[in-house]
């Protein structure tokens, strides 16, 4: 039973945020689909207080309010995997948002669950991937619970939304409204609409939060290294520290130094492009630092077969499939990968880049006797020239009996466009 109110109303559980939105969510979903409002808060380490905003849900009519620290089971469970897996959606985000989502949804059943709800709600737009991330997981997980987004189908404007709230005497902080969409949680900030919707306009300053223009940041270079353990960051200038601290930590050192902006045009799974402005530092370090230490660690037929599982694994996350047996079936291919990607990255930030300016590993494939042109060099020579007869061999016989045949020369690609336009 939830605190102390004698509704005899079924229950929802609301993805709450504190903002306008969800606020005026928790009356117009009690009205329109006559439902008990649970609303439900998790920390993510997006450096809100989820205890005030639970208290805000309890005097804008929720029945009971739920708030959740899952910065741990988020770091250790969703963001680690992914920075193993080396996941980058299109080469480039780091899936900050589209990696909490799949929590929050399944914290939501667990809540539901407990609540004995028959419902769960969440603020998100019919046009994002987000609302596609939220639903794919309910559908999964507890396909019995009724999914209602009311922003799909209330097309309010956000005038209406304030008149809402002024009529219901729903708590609306004075605050200017923010020109963008914002999401952030502690593996980045994600930005979007507003003045950013045009892909040929640098983005104005007002957009950033966590880094600062690079332009400004420390004329001194800071260094920093960083240690792994079977692909996990477990250690910052040789002191051992557990993931929410450390990504707190890379944040706030990479913000500093301008670290950490990715502006990309990207491909929603609902097919639309969309220009995005991403801040994440602690991301951006981490993966570059991270991939340096498999150049080490990886052997080539490895690290290749690598990018393709990368790619792979961030469209899962981009995707909302993270509760699939593929996922599964990749994660065991990548924590196998990265049994011995264990070693010290040395990173350099400065003027808004990342640079590992050094590597080193117990396990690396790198060896100086082979690599050395010094007098101790145990490469052997002569065993070259018959490798490379031997590679060259199919181009050498193809030459042979085509392309050289009859004395013709060698057509070089470019070339060859402008000669077949001249024969026809
Ligand atoms: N485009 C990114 C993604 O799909 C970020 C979405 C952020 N959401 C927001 N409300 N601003 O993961």
């Amino acid at each position: 039973m939830s605190s102390g109110t004698a509704s005899k109303r079924e229950k929802v559980i609301l993805a709450y945020s504190g903002g306008l939105d969800t606020s005026v969510m928790v009356k117009w979903i009690g009205e329109r689909y006559n439902l008990d409002v649970v609303a439900f808060t998790v920390d993510l380490g997006q450096g809100e207080d989820i205890a005030k905003i639970r208290d805000k849900a309890l005097r804008t009519g929720a029945v009971d309010a739920v708030a959740i620290d899952a910065r741990n089971l988020f770091v250790d469970c969703f963001v680690f995997p992914a920075l193993m897996a080396g996941a980058l959606y299109e080469g480039k985000y780091p899936l900050a948002t589209a990696l909490g989502r799949p929590l929050i949804a399944k914290l939501m059943v667990d809540t539901a669950r407990e609540h004995g709800a028959k419902a769960v709600a969440h603020g998100c737009t019919g046009k994002g991937n987000d609302q596609v991330r939220f639903d794919v997981t309910f559908q999964t997980l507890a396909p019995d619970l009724q999914i209602i987004a009311p922003v799909r189908e209330w097309k309010m404007s956000r005038p209406e939304a304030l008149e809402y709230a002024a009529k219901h005497g729903i708590p609306v902080e004075a605050t200017v409204e923010s020109p963008y969409s914002i999401d952030q949680n502690l593996f980045g900030r994600s930005c979007e609409s507003g003045l950013l919707e045009d892909p040929w306009d640098e983005p104005p300053a007002d957009a950033f939060a966590w880094t600062v223009d690079p332009l400004k940041a420390p004329d001194q270079p800071q260094y920093l290294t960083i240690d792994f353990d079977g692909g996990k960051p477990v250690a910052l200038d040789g002191k051992p520290m557990d993931g929410v601290p450390l990504i707190e930590k890379l944040n706030q050192l990479g913000g500093a130094h301008g670290v950490g902006r990715i502006d990309h045009v990207e491909n929603r799974l609902v097919g639309i492009k969309s220009r995005e402005l991403y801040e994440a530092p602690g991301a951006v370090i981490l993966h570059e630092a991270h991939r340096e230490l498999e150049s080490l660690c990886l052997s080539k037929q490895a690290q290749r077969f690598k990018t393709l599982v990368s790619q792979e694994y961030a469209d899962i996350i981009y995707n909302g499939l993270w509760f699939s047996a593929f996922h599964q079936d990749l994660f065991a291919f990548v924590a196998s990968n990265q049994r011995y990607v264990t070693g010290q990255v040395r990173v350099k930030l400065f003027k808004g880049n990342c640079v590992v300016v050094g590597r080193k590993s117990e396990y690396s494939l790198y060896s100086k006797h082979l690599a050395t042109y010094d007098r101790d060099d145990q490469f052997d020579h002569d065993a070259a020239k018959g490798f490379i007869r031997i590679h060259g061999l199919t181009q050498q016989t193809q030459a042979h009996t085509q392309l050289l045949k009859g004395g013709k020369g060698f057509d070089l690609p470019g070339l060859l466009t402008e000669r077949r336009k001249e024969d026809s």
